[in-house]
C-alpha cells in the first residue's frame, strides 16, 4: 500500500518549471531513491512534500488524506520527517537540545520533559552522536551536523522520513556509515524517500529509484533497471 501518492505534481519559479507534472509513490516500508543531475528538481518535490512549497497544480497524499495546502508543521505532526540538503541545525544549541526540539514540536502528542530526553539519548545513540551531547551544533563537522538532522527528524517520530543528500562529500567509511543507518531506519519500520548524488549508497539501499530530469520523471525502477536504462546513461554522462 502507498503511503505517499503524488499526482500531477508541478511546481513553477517564474517561467522555469522546477518540478513538472510527476507522478510518484512511495510504499509503506519502501527505500525509494530520487536521483537526477543538479537542478533536476529533487529537492523542489521534496519541498512540496514537506509541504515547505504548495504544488501548483497537483496533489500530494500522505495515507490517502490530501496534505497539499497543509503548513510544514502540520504535515510533519501527521507523521512526516525530513533533513536538509543544505543543514538546518540550530548552531548555538547543544547538539542534544536540537534533537529534542524535534520532540517538542514535530509530534502530535505531547511529551514530557523526562520523556524527550530519554528518546533524545536514545536517538544520539543511534546515529552515533551520543559522545557529542553538549557540543553546539554549530562545532560538529557537516558529517555529524547530518548525522544530527536525522536523530531530530527521527524525534518527531515519523511514519515516512525525506533524506535530501545525506552522504555529499563523505569519505567511503562514512558512506558505508550512512547506509547502514538508513536501513536501520526502515528495520524500525520507517519509510523512506532519499535524495542522493553517490550512485553506491543509492543502488546498495533501495528497493525503487525514480529518476528526475528538467523536473520532468524520465525513468522508475529497481536500481538494476535505472542503472541500465538508456535515457538514464544519456542523462548522466551528457551532464
Ligand atoms: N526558491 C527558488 N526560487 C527560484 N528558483 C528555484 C528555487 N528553488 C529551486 N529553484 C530552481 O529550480 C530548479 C530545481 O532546483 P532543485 O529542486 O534545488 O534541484 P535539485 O535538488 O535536483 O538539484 C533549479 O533550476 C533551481 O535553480
Ligand atoms: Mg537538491
Amino acid at each position: 500500500m502507498s503511503i505517499l501518492e503524488g499526482e500531477g505534481v508541478t511546481k513553477y519559479f517564474g517561467g522555469l518549471a522546477a518540478v513538472s507534472d510527476v507522478d510518484f509513490h512511495v510504499d509503506q516500508s519502501e527505500i525509494v531513491g530520487l536521483i537526477g543531475p543538479n537542478g533536476a528538481g529533487k529537492t523542489t518535490l521534496f519541498n512540496t512534500i514537506s509541504a515547505a512549497i504548495a504544488p501548483r497544480p497537483g496533489v500530494i497524499r500522505f495515507k490517502g488524506k490530501r496534505i497539499t495546502g497543509l503548513k510544514p508543521y502540520q504535515v510533519c505532526r501527521m507523521g512526516i520527517a525530513r533533513t536538509f540538503q543544505s543543514v538546518k541545525v540550530f548552531n548555538n544549541m547543544p547538539v542534544f537540545e536540537n534533537v529534542r526540539l524535534g520532540s517538542f514540536f514535530g509530534t502530535a502528542t505531547r511529551m514530557s520533559s523526562a520523556e524527550s530526553a530519554k528518546e533524545a539519548e536514545e536517538l544520539l545513540d543511534f546515529v552515533g552522536l551520543s559522545a557529542m551531547n553538549t557540543t553546539l551544533a554549530g562545532d560538529l563537522t557537516l558529517v555529524n551536523q547530518k548525522r544530527l538532522e536525522v536523530a531530530r527528524a527521527l524525534a518527531t517520530k515519523p511514519e515516512l522520513l525525506l533524506i535530501d543528500e545525506l552522504m555529499a562529500g563523505l569519505n567511503n567509511t562514512e558512506v558505508a556509515q550512512a547506509m547502514k543507518l538508513v536501513t536501520s531506519i526502515r528495520d524500525k519500520g520507517i519509510t523512506i524517500f532519499m535524495i542522493e548524488h553517490v550512485m553506491k549508497a543509492i543502488m546498495g539501499v533501495c528497493d525503487r529509484i525514480m529518476v528526475l530530469h528538467h523536473g520532468v520523471k524520465i525513468a522508475e525502477g529497481t536500481p538494476q533497471q535505472v542503472a541500465t536504462s538508456q535515457t538514464v546513461v544519456e542523462v548522466y554522462l551528457g551532464e
